[in-house]
């Protein structure tokens, strides 16, 4: 009986090192550990063996079991391994690591940056938190000037306030140097008003002020007419409408055909085909004066370009907001 203990653990073994999936394991386990197996049949009928015998037996069978159940237990793991790296298909690509990368904001300003170089403009930054004097004053906007309530201000401590628009900073490059001065600023600005798809409370602008003797208003269009071409095209339709801001004389507002949908009419356009990108016009001699500079000597042309609007464009978006939101899943696809 006891060789036949023996050839049971010999024929477990191997069938338990042989079981390939977890079925042949299945198979072994009811064959050789199973309550109908020879095994356990020999465990069950020990009490009618003689003692010596029951003791030797016993012991032989109950090792044969434990060692059995432990070998069992290794193969179950072994196969489940196996499944597991069966399941792993190193043929498939890999999952690319998340790159960041910049704002699309970001990226149109650092593209209108590089236009604006090189046609030989310098960049110039101003403080966000500004005062009334830079902000409305000296652009010829004085306390009681209608044009101060298009601007509806965020007002803050100590009688200062959040620039309502990039024009401030010609009055601060101009009183800090003599012409000529050829400078863009460009930066984040604020108007106290509700938002929706085409207005927000913070936005971008780009200034572009140029004075030096003799400078015409044909220079201007010149400049800006180059500018759009760069940015959108050649064949782009541009046009320059009269217009007023305190600060130019005369003024004018630059449409640019629409890119989105090409002239046709769509939501970016508000159905008219063209979308105004920038006010612009000739430096009023009034802001020369406030700074100090010569008006009968100097003169200048100043831009302001709505630097969302020409990102909406670029990337054919047609709420504002998103730009401000940081959804990932808007910033990642544009
Ligand atoms: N500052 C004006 C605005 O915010 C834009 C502008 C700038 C117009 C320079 C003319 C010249 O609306």
């Amino acid at each position: 009986m006891l060789d036949r203990v023996r050839q049971i653990g010999e024929e477990a073994r191997d069938a338990f090192a042989a079981a390939r999936d977890e079925q042949a394991l299945e198979n072994a386990r009811v064959r050789y550990l199973g309550r109908k197996s020879e095994l356990n049949l020999m465990s069950r009928g020990l009490g009618e063996l003689a003692p010596e015998e029951r003791k030797k037996i016993g012991r032989a069978t109950n090792e044969l079991k434990n060692e059995l159940a432990a070998l069992l237990e290794a193969a179950r793991e072994r196969i489940e391994k196996g499944a597991a790296v069966a399941a792993l298909d190193l043929t498939l690509p890999g999952r690319l690591p998340w790159v960041g990368r910049k704002h699309v904001i970001t990226r149109t300003l650092e593209r209108l940056e590089e236009i604006f170089r090189t046609l030989g403009f310098e960049i110039a930054i101003g403080p966000h938190i500004e005062d009334d004097f830079h902000n409305f004053d000296a652009l010829n906007i004085p306390a009681d000037h209608p044009a101060r309530d298009m601007h509806d201000t965020f007002f803050i401590e100590g009688g200062k306030l959040l620039r309502t628009h990039t024009s401030p900073v010609q009055i601060r490059v101009m009183q800090s140097r003599k012409p000529p001065v050829r400078i863009i600023a460009p930066g984040r600005v604020y108007r106290n008003e509700a938002s929706d798809a085409s207005h927000s409370a913070e936005f971008y602008q780009m200034e572009g002020l140029y004075v030096d003797r003799n400078v015409r208003v044909g220079e201007l269009k010149g400049v800006l007419t180059k500018f759009l071409h760069e940015l959108y095209g050649e064949d782009v339709g541009v046009r320059f409408r009269a217009g007023f801001f305190p600060f130019t004389e005369p003024s004018t507002e630059v449409d640019v055909e629409c890119r989105v949908c090409r002239g046709k009419g769509c939501s970016v356009c508000s159905g008219t085909g063209w979308v105004e990108l920038l006010g612009a016009g000739m430096v009023d001699p009034r802001v020369f004066e406030a700074v100090g500079y010569d008006p009968d000597v100097y003169s200048g042309y100043a831009f302001g370009l709505g630097v969302d609007r020409i990102c909406m464009m670029l990337t054919g978006t047609d709420d504002i907001r998103l730009f401000l939101e940081n959804d990932l899943r808007f910033l990642d696809r544009v």
